[in-house]
């Protein structure tokens, strides 16, 4: 496996450790397990801070102008697929923004938030799911068949370069301290519960 598809991997998999997070808070809403005035807006921020820096800003970019383009080059069997991902990288960016005036609206104790908010929530769970799927089947196994050591090249260089954030050894790194501020404000089991009195 190359450098840059390990990386890929592992960014994928801390995603889907903040996805889950945000899921767990939709099943509390929904159940009515949790109040919109009990929610852990410190913990919501923070996840929201780091899908815009992590995923919006760092990991999107790399697949957009390093990967996608590779691909094409080389091949045209996947071409609807990778426009369809690039299309969707840039609705992510409105689509977080949406769902983050929700957010503000239900912390603000506006009427009707809480639904809107849960809606807003499945809408953009659903969605990062699809798209990362899509890239797990179907992008990282062509890439793997059809790109050669040269092609791997410039990939590897271009998602080495954040020396793999969360995994990575930068004790400071940013991306490493906020998912170990979510794992510790997230509720069990999937966190520590560190926000909860
Ligand atoms: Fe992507
Ligand atoms: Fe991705």
């Amino acid at each position: 496996m190359t450098k840059a598809i390990t990386i890929m991997k592992r960014e994928h998999l801390s995603l889907n450790t903040v996805l889950h997070v945000l899921n767990q808070l939709v099943l509390d809403l929904e159940s009515g397990r949790l109040r919109s005035d009990d929610v852990d807006y410190e913990l919501i921020e923070k996840i929201m801070h780091y899908i815009e820096e992590f995923l919006d800003t760092m990991h999107h970019p790399k697949e957009d102008n390093y990967l996608f383009p590779a691909l094409l080059k080389k091949t045209s069997e996947a071409n609807d697929v990778i426009l369809e991902l690039q299309e969707q990288h840039e609705k992510g960016v409105e689509h977080r923004k949406r769902l983050e005036v929700h957010i503000q609206a239900m912390k603000d104790k506006h009427p009707g938030q809480t639904e809107k908010v849960i809606d807003a929530l499945k809408d953009y769970l659903a969605a990062h799911r699809a798209h990362m799927k899509l890239e797990d089947t179907v992008v990282i196994p062509l890439a793997e068949r059809v790109l050669t050591e040269e092609d791997w090249a410039p990939i590897d260089a271009a998602f080495n370069e954040n020396k793999d954030p969360v995994f990575g050894d930068i004790p400071q790194n940013k991306f490493r301290k906020l998912l170990s501020d979510i794992t510790f404000l997230a509720p069990s089991p999937i966190g520590l519960g560190g926000g909860r009195k």
